[in-house]
């Protein structure tokens, strides 16, 4: 579904700010896979959804999406095969818009070759049906413009209009995280509601270890632009955070250990 080969970037390469932001990063993602994220600030996790989604381009190696080659496909032909939320809730829909407006741009965005934002009746009670899914009265609100809702209606309408036409691959880069408690347990409920319903191929940032190790059947930890940790099935389901930290500690250790012996 998903494969990542030997994915390389480096910003401002030859220059005092240099920045190995992934390292010969690989993974591959089956059908269904859903993958939650780890991994301390700068350690590459949102460089590598921006890699996915195309908006930056490896400067070694290649990404396929079911099985084909679209590591030059620009974001834009790409945007058809992937659904994104971002941590900010301003950053996935159109403000000045309104419910409706937004989700017809969604629905357009999926359909090749047209642009038409029309919305008809069927449509327009396809959207109501989907938005009363999201418990927020938001159906009963196509008209308001999106600008005027909470931060946690805008992501959870972000992740309908990320979802609801049912993408090849899902990211979510700590798409909970500028929301209260409550708020963010509800837009997390839903995430595992409709991955499940549509069973998506999924990528999860978060900062959440406990959410982290309930949600999804891999998860994979990052740290300065590499994979260290991958657990996927029983193994990740035996996890806990203190085996998590002491595994992390253990690793970074080991790699303390070789930076010394390369230095002598
Ligand atoms: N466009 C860019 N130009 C230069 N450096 C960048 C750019 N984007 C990211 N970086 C650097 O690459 C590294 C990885 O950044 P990235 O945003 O992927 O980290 P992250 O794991 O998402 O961290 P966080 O948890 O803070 O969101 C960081 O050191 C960052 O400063
Ligand atoms: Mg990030």
């Amino acid at each position: 579904m998903l494969s990542l080969n030997n994915i390389s970037i480096t910003f401002n390469e030859g220059t005092l700010d240099e920045k190995k932001a992934l390292q010969t990063v690989n993974l591959q993602l089956e059908k269904g896979d859903f993958v939650t994220v780890i991994g301390s600030n700068g350690a590459g996790k949102s460089t590598l959804m921006n890699m996915i989604s195309g908006s930056l381009k490896p400067d070694v190696g290649s990404v396929k999406i079911n099985e084909k080659n679209v590591t030059l496909l620009p974001e834009y032909k790409r945007s058809r095969l992937i659904g994104r939320v971002f941590q900010d809730p301003m950053a996935g829909t159109a403000p000045t818009m309104t419910i409706e407006e937004n989700l017809a741009m969604a629905y357009a965005r999926n359909k090749k070759r047209t642009l038409k934002y029309g919305v008809s009746k069927r449509r327009k009670s396809l959207f109501k049906e989907h938005l009363a899914t999201l418990h927020l009265g938001l159906e009963n609100r196509l008209n308001a413009k999106v600008g005027l809702l909470s931060g946690g209606e805008r992501q959870a309408l972000s992740l309908l209009m990320a979802t609801f036409t049912e993408p090849n691959i899902l990211l979510l880069d700590e798409h909970t995280a500028a929301l209260d408690p409550s708020r963010a347990d509800l837009i997390t409920k839903l995430t595992g509601e409709v991955v499940e319903q549509f069973g998506l191929t999924t990528l999860m940032v978060t900062h959440n270890m406990q959410q982290a190790l309930d949600l999804g059947n891999r998860l994979i930890m990052m740290d300065k632009g590499q994979i260290i940790l991958e657990v996927s099935g029983e193994e990740k389901q035996a996890l806990t955070i203190e085996k998590l930290l002491a595994e992390f500690q253990r690793i970074r250790g080991k790699q303390m250990d070789n930076d010394r012996a390369v230095l002598g």
